[in-house]
């Protein structure tokens, strides 16, 4: 059977070419749905080995070596690749002693796809099905990294693209991404909630393709964050994946591709999944407390503004998730979200603050002894450190009116002259 859309919740069924976001008998979000029984001989651990190194498309992105598992019907004329993936895993024993892990920790640094996040892995999925449909124009509502994600690949493709965020709460690098991208940018007085009931109406009422990742073509690419991981953990399978979570579209894309290798044999064992949200911006982990009884949203407040979400398109996925995973969702506060950002900073690496909450998170959870001491850990950075300059500058300058400085690299300043240097050096020697 072919690639299909399927609904979470009733099970309703659509043409994989039908233009669809949720589901027209319930509401449900859907599902890309692949054979995987018909699949099952044909892809094997053996299979995206063998594609490791390759120098042409579509195999040379970390996105494509995986089509079987994202868009098989897909023919490769269509796919719009830059190409994506093939992120490094960072092992990190410093970073792994800071959170309290004794096993191993790795941090997989999805900053370093074409336009600093891992959105280009959804965005390569879902423009190239927006490719494949005729679709002329795009559009996004966004915290920031996806509208620069769809401005470059739309520009690639020769699509218009429209992006909706909140007015003055993007990250300066993510801004100036999508503006210099050429996507129209609009600027909406609304929070990012407000911003994405609106480009759904939008969308509704032009005929433009929607690529937030209520898209389900934008999870099947997102997917391969975690099939690459796994490949480059010689299929052996972590004790634990620690993802930040915000609109909820990675914790998603993550259990199912977990549930698909597992199904496939490709693993032997699933790992657990911890969801981490800020604070402020903390719906799933209200619902996860009180037992999935209702389903909260709350008015979002956090300075990591990629995650400044307080209604979350995919909620009823990532439940899911947390089910097939014997998953968790913890919360962090701004101020752990900073110093685990710095301390990924100055080992070299660096990220987004978003992305921090992988390695707060982390240390959260053993502090609670939930993650156990001697696991095998795999956190996600979603972002690019130069994403967002103005907080790391802020930090480090004590510009960060109520937060404790714990880590701060302070700049110095020193006349023209060799003494005052020796005395602006003092720390340093
Ligand atoms: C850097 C970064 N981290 C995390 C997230 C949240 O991802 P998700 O919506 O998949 O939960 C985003 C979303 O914009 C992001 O840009
Ligand atoms: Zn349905």
């Amino acid at each position: 059977m072919d690639s299909h859309l399927k609904c979470i919740n009733c099970g309703q069924t659509y043409l994989i070419n039908r233009v669809i976001y949720h589901c027209a008998a319930c509401g449900g979000l859907l599902d890309v749905v692949h054979d995987l029984e018909a699949l099952g001989g044909q892809v094997t651990r053996t299979t995206f080995d063998a594609r490791l190194g390759a120098q042409s498309a579509p195999y040379h992105s970390g996105v494509w070596r995986f089509k079987e598992l994202v868009n098989p019907g897909l023919p490769d004329a269509q796919i719009v690749s830059a190409p994506e993936g093939n992120t490094n895993l960072y092992d990190v024993p410093r970073l792994a002693g800071w959170a309290g892990i004794e096993g191993r920790l790795y941090l997989k640094h999805e900053g370093e796809n074409p336009t600093g996040s891992f959105k280009d892995r959804g965005m390569t999925g879902g423009v190239s099905q927006a490719r494949a449909l005729g679709m002329a124009q795009v559009a996004c509502a966004s915290t920031g990294n996806t509208s620069a994600a769809l401005a470059s690949y739309a520009a690639r493709a020769g699509m218009q693209a429209l992006v909706f965020f909140q007015k003055g709460h993007v990250a300066l690098g993510k801004l100036a991404q999508s503006i210099a991208y050429g996507a129209t940018c609009v600027q909406i007085e609304g929070d990012f909630d407000a911003a994405m009931r609106l480009v759904q109406m939008v969308c509704d009422e032009f005929g433009i393709y929607l690529l937030n990742s209520v898209n389900p073509f934008r999870l099947e690419g997102q997917k391969t964050i975690i099939f690459e991981a796994l490949q480059q953990l010689g299929w052996r399978a972590p004790d634990w994946i620690v993802v930040p979570g915000g609109n909820l579209g990675n914790s998603s894309a993550f259990g199912k591709a977990l549930h698909e290798l597992f199904q496939l044999g490709l693993i032997d064992r699933i790992p657990r999944v911890a969801v981490i949200q800020a604070a402020g911006a903390n719906p799933l982990y209200l619902g996860y407390k009180g037992g999935f009884r209702d389903k909260p949203t709350v008015k979002a407040a956090t300075l990591a503004t990629a995650i400044k979400i307080g209604a979350p398109v995919n909620y009823d996925k990532a439940r899911r998730t947390l089910q097939w995973t014997n998953g968790v969702v913890a919360q962090v506060t701004d101020q752990e979200i900073l110093d685990a950002k710095a301390q990924i900073d100055a080992a070299g690496i660096g990220c987004e603050p978003a992305s921090a909450c992988s390695l707060a998170g982390t240390r959260k959870l053993v502090t609670e002894r939930v993650i156990e001491r001697g696991a095998v850990v795999v956190g996600v950075l979603t972002g690019h450190l130069l994403k967002d300059p103005t907080v790391i500058l802020d930090y480090h300058t004590g510009m960060l009116a109520g937060f404790e400085v714990r880590y701060a690299n302070k700049l110095l300043t020193a006349a023209p002259d060799l003494e005052s240097i020796k005395r602006a050096l003092n720390s340093f020697m």
